[in-house]
């Protein structure tokens, strides 16, 4: 099963060759099986590689490319706000105690991923400086461009402890966005940005294919019935910020977060043989959001009287929708909102 299951994997993701955040729908075969692994470990071979973790306060910078409006960027602004926000701040199960899965994977020298974000600039690259259609290459250079440009809201080259952020408005097209993945994270290439720095990009998925990248507050039309847990798919859920793309952008954002910070050299934490196409602790947990998640049930999560679907809090108020990650601790997938 387990070989079945990685042999799946690399099917669809050796296209790749990034570490990308592979679309639920796309792999639907692996997701149903993916629902053992919240309640089982033995199909997981998750490994440490001996390089470094982002074990450093970090200090973020976010790409907006193309068009954003205030409401989407004030929801991802709080989101990056929540994840490193005191206890006092937001209610149990915040962000941040989401996070704390993330901060149990150490280095080889015992040192734990940062607890610390801290967001340290914003670039608008509101004229599109690559243009509407992007390869995944241009992203490096988007963030080359944003450290290098005149405008004076340039954004600072930080080697040192530096996090660069790309995010792409819904009318950009990415390659490989929508088909094969919704968001991934890398490196940068000295021949590009003239230093090796840890990124990630998110697309907004709005018009573009909401039922696959903002699942599960959009259904993809083609796609078949819903399932019948879905109520025909009447009962889908209604996004906690108001914005299906952004609320969608937000798992996975979160999702390459937890693994740029546990494997951002791609040498760290991840299962498999191969490193081409690792699987990473928040790959071995896509669609689950809560107890009994898997196969394309979200899991025991919460619903306002809106009909807003959320498991976790932010500051501001806010209620976020995040997938959960493999903790290395309990040996399976897991949030601050498991019911066990
Ligand atoms: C650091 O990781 C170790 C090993 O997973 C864990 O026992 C410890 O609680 C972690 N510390 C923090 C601050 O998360």
């Amino acid at each position: 099963m387990k070989n079945r299951w990685i042999e799946l994997l690399l099917l669809c993701v050796c296209l790749l060759r990034f570490s990308s955040m592979v679309s639920p729908l796309d792999q639907s075969r692996e997701f149903s099986e993916a629902k053992n692994f919240e309640g089982s470990s033995d199909l997981v071979d998750l490994q440490y590689h001996m390089g470094p973790v982002l074990a450093s306060p970090i200090n973020l910078y976010i790409i907006w490319y193309g068009h954003w409006n205030q409401n989407q960027q004030a929801t991802i602004r709080d989101f990056i706000y929540s994840l490193s926000s005191p206890s006092s701040s937001a209610s149990y199960p915040s962000v941040a105690d989401w996070w704390r899965t993330v901060r149990l994977y150490t280095d080889q020298t015992g040192s734990n991923i940062t607890g610390n974000f801290v967001l340290s600039g914003e670039f608008y690259d509101f004229k599109y400086s690559h243009g509407g259609y992007l390869s995944r290459l241009d992203i490096q250079s988007i963030i080359k461009n944003s450290v290098t440009t005149s405008d004076p809201h340039t954004l600072p080259l930080n080697p040192h402890n530096g996090l660069y952020l790309v995010l792409t408005s819904t009318d950009v097209q990415v390659q490989d966005f929508c088909r094969a993945v919704c968001g991934f994270h890398y490196f940068t290439f000295p021949t590009i940005v003239g230093v090796t720095i840890p990124y990630a990009w998110v697309g907004h998925s709005g018009t573009q294919c909401p039922g696959i990248c903002a699942y599960p507050f959009a259904w993809p039309k083609n796609s078949g019935r819903p399932p019948p847990s879905m109520n025909g798919g009447h009962d889908i859920m209604k996004p906690p910020n108001g914005d299906v793309g952004a609320d969608g952008m937000i798992s996975v954002i979160a999702h390459e977060l937890a693994e740029v910070c546990s494997n951002p050299l791609v040498n760290a934490w991840y299962a498999g043989d191969d490193p081409t196409a690792p699987t990473e602790i928040a790959d071995l947990c896509v669609g689950v959001y809560g107890s009994g998640g898997g196969g394309g049930y979200v899991g025991a999560v919460n619903k306002d009287s809106w009909g807003s679907g959320y498991n976790l809090n932010g500051v501001n108020g806010r209620k976020y929708l995040v997938q959960w990650v493999w903790s290395p601790v309990r040996r399976r997938c897991y949030g601050p909102n498991a019911l066990d």
